[in-house]
């Protein structure tokens, strides 16, 4: 898969890139990513991305012009347009907090892409025909404000690349996790893991896990997996019958 990230920080993703499972895909070729720098995609002298809110208001509103030059400078973004009714291998995402909520859904989903274009929005807020007529989505990474849209592409990328085919080491553990499990019986949450000491601090290791016996291993995970989904995030509990 490809990503392209489009952003007045490319420097910024050094680091998550680096390190772990992704740097591995990229290393391996399962995930190519190049950055795009914004400002390279102005037409003035300033390099001007941002101007003031039409109708006023407070802080700088990005503008679409170098949006619209980044994306039609990026191969397979520009060819999407033109290959319309074809299936899509190519999607413009937009980061704001104003998107749909990512979750694990969207994330596999995404995965399916041969190529993901990601919007990283700064200032106040980017003009809305970005969202209008250059995206094909707009995603949150939460309900809360983050300074810019490049954590949030970079939580997207990570979440994504993970799911790619060849990526996770054993192609188990992306569907024994938390959201991933498809039997309806199954709990949200992942279970709690514990590795050696069998007592620290005065603290055990849950007795079943430390004696073999793989049932009672697999009924007490499935228990404490639905014990911690409800302490934890009951909302993602179904409702009893008499709610
Ligand atoms: N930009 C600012 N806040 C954001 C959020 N919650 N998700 C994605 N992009 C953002």
């Amino acid at each position: 898969m490809q990503f392209d990230l489009i952003t007045l920080f490319p420097d910024f993703f050094e680091s998550p890139l680096r390190y772990g499972v992704v740097a591995r895909a990229i290393l391996r070729g399962a995930l190519t990513v190049r950055t795009h720098h914004l400002r390279g995609y102005t037409g003035d002298r300033h390099q001007t991305t941002d101007d003031r809110p039409y109708g006023g208001g407070e802080g700088m509103v990005m503008k679409i012009e170098p949006l619209y030059r980044a994306l039609a400078g990026i191969a397979g973004a520009a060819e999407r347009s033109v290959r319309a009714g074809a299936p899509d291998p190519a999607r413009v995402i937009l980061l704001s907090a104003q998107g749909r909520l990512f979750d694990q859904a969207m994330a596999r989903r995404l995965a399916g892409y041969r190529q993901l274009v990601l919007i990283c929005g700064r200032y106040e807020g980017v003009d809305e025909r970005v969202a209008e007529h250059l995206a094909d989505e707009e995603i949150s990474i939460g309900n809360f404000v983050l300074t810019g849209g490049e954590l949030a592409a970079a939580v997207l990328l990570d979440a994504v690349a993970r799911l790619l085919p060849g990526v996770l080491g054993d192609a188990q553990s992306a569907l024994n996790e938390s959201f991933s499990l498809p039997e309806p019986a199954a709990a949200p949450l992942d279970c709690p893991h514990y590795t050696r000491p069998p007592e620290f601090n005065g603290w055990p290791v849950p007795q079943i896990l430390l004696q073999g016996d793989h049932q009672a291993i697999r009924d007490w995970r499935a228990r404490a997996a639905w014990d911690k989904t409800r302490r934890l995030r009951p909302d993602l509990c179904p409702a009893k019958p008499d709610e």
